[in-house]
């Protein structure tokens, strides 16, 4: 095959058909525990003011400081380099929350979210610059059976799309912001004397946000956090009561989880609970989805205090461990009937039995083009139709059609009226893809994107 005039941008892919049905799979487990649970879906848009994300997520934090794809609006409006791309939704959401009065409605409220995030990282496997995210979050009470029960939503989530099992759920408690203030100076004092030591990049992150520096890949930097100050003994008894009773409903609830002192998350709106879903073989490495408690980022982003809780999965790395798993998905985009036919006047009938045997939710397709009866057959062959509706100038003067079982190879003549009436019974009619849209809870689900 000649190479392509265009490719994607790096660290994109397009979502082809065969990766669609594990996106559908996977966006209705959403919804369904969703609604099961009273979240409301929400989309807030792809790109905000970029202090949306600089103070929601944190100035110094690697998502802003390195991979915020900057969106130009004209110049002419000065609007110049002011937006980014959303890397994640929980500070579109919050400020949305904000804008919109939703301080007002019943709390906590309880919003869900789909769609495409950008970060413009190193691409590699598992790491993308466009990917999507599935995203829950708890706004307007603090408690931890809140917590738990997004806990618990997300793992029956993991749970439908059969991939809980290859996962394990680290929690950890890292305390108020205060407690993390009092904890970011210890390390800093921890480090007086020893700066030389650290390599640049540690250094100045001692500097913006000390806490990074516990991060740090760098082999000097990692003996010498091995005698520093840790975290939780920073944590003040609120948030160790908080915690342990946290715990005692994730067990109340049969929920599995590892204790992980170490885990911190990299965005800074977190407090009191964090907590990530990792892969139990490559552990911390493309954790599947994360979340915590931010009950500090609706003030910051200019509302009044307001606790929240919330989580988000990549669907991407999802897919990943669905196919690991060999978790089969149904394909609803088999073919039913193929329509072939020969000469103008069959071609003309065709199109009204095609449009009928839609309109009545078969899945039908037509090559109307001027091929032969027998390229015709094999083509229908190659959509792997189940059955094929044969229409030649002959069937058209007896006013009958000839149908065809693919697999069984086997075919009859029929009369033409009775091409749909049968069709329709071979495939079953509780088989058959209807729409409807219904203005109340019914049995009938429409597809949403
Ligand atoms: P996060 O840990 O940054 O959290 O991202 C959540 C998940 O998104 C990750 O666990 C991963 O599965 C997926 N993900 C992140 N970056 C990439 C990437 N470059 N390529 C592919 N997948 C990726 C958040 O985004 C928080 N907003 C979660 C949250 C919601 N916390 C409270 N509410």
């Amino acid at each position: 095959m000649a190479e392509p005039m265009f490719r994607t941008p790096k660290g994109t892919h397009d979502v082809l058909p065969e990766d669609h049905m594990y996106m559908t799979y996977i966006k209705k487990a959403v919804r369904h525990r969703c609604r099961q649970a009273g979240y409301k879906r929400i989309d807030t848009p792809m790109f905000e003011y970029r202090g949306v994300f600089e103070r929601g997520i944190g100035e110094h934090t690697d998502i802003v400081e390195k991979e915020l794809f900057t969106v130009r609006g004209s110049k002419k409006e000065g609007e110049e380099a002011e937006f980014a791309l959303r890397p994640e939704f929980t500070a579109g959401i919050c400020r949305s929350y904000i804008e919109n009065g939703m301080q007002q409605l019943p709390q906590p409220v309880e919003l869900y979210a789909i769609g495409q995030c950008f970060r413009h990282d190193r691409p590699q496997k598992g790491r993308y610059r466009q990917f999507h995210q599935f995203d829950l979050e708890i706004i307007g009470l603090k408690d931890p059976s809140l917590d738990a029960q997004l806990i618990h939503v997300v793992t029956n989530i993991l749970q439908d799309v059969k991939i809980l099992d290859r996962l394990t759920l680290q929690v950890n408690n890292i305390g108020t912001a205060d407690n993390r203030k009092a904890y970011a100076e210890a390390v800093k004092d921890f480090f007086i004397g020893k700066e030389h030591q650290l390599p640049e990049e540690d250094r100045r992150r001692l500097q913006t946000n000390p806490m990074r520096v516990l991060d740090s890949k760098n082999e000097d930097t990692q003996i010498l956090l091995k005698t520093a100050p840790t975290l939780d003994q920073f944590i003040g008894d609120e948030s160790r009561q908080f915690h342990e009773t946290l715990l005692e409903y994730l067990e109340e609830l049969g929920i599995k989880y590892v204790l992980n002192p170490r885990l911190v998350r990299g965005l800074d709106y977190y407090c009191q609970t964090v907590f990530e879903f990792w892969d139990q073989s490559t552990g911390a490495q493309n954790a599947v989805g994360g979340g915590g408690r931010y009950d500090g980022l609706i003030e910051l982003l200019g509302g009044k205090p307001t606790p929240g809780v919330g989580f988000a999965g990549g669907v991407e790395r999802m897919i990943w461990h669905m196919k690991e798993a060999g978790v089969t998905v149904p394909n609803k985009d088999q073919v039913d009937v193929f329509v072939a036919q020969l000469g103008p006047e069959a071609k003309k009938k065709c199109l009204s039995l095609i449009s009928e045997l839609r309109q009545l939710g078969v899945h039908t397709i037509g090559a109307l083009g001027e091929a032969s009866l027998k390229s015709q057959m094999r083509l229908a062959d190659k959509f792997e139709a189940r059955y094929t509706l044969l229409l030649g100038k002959m069937e058209v003067k007896e006013g009958t059609v000839i149908l065809r079982d693919m697999k069984a190879g086997k075919q009859k003549q029929i009369k033409y009226e009775q091409a749909i009436p049968q069709v329709t019974k071979l495939l079953g009619t509780k088989n058959l893809d209807t729409y409807v849209l219904q203005d109340h809870m019914g049995e009938a689900e429409v597809d949403e994107d």
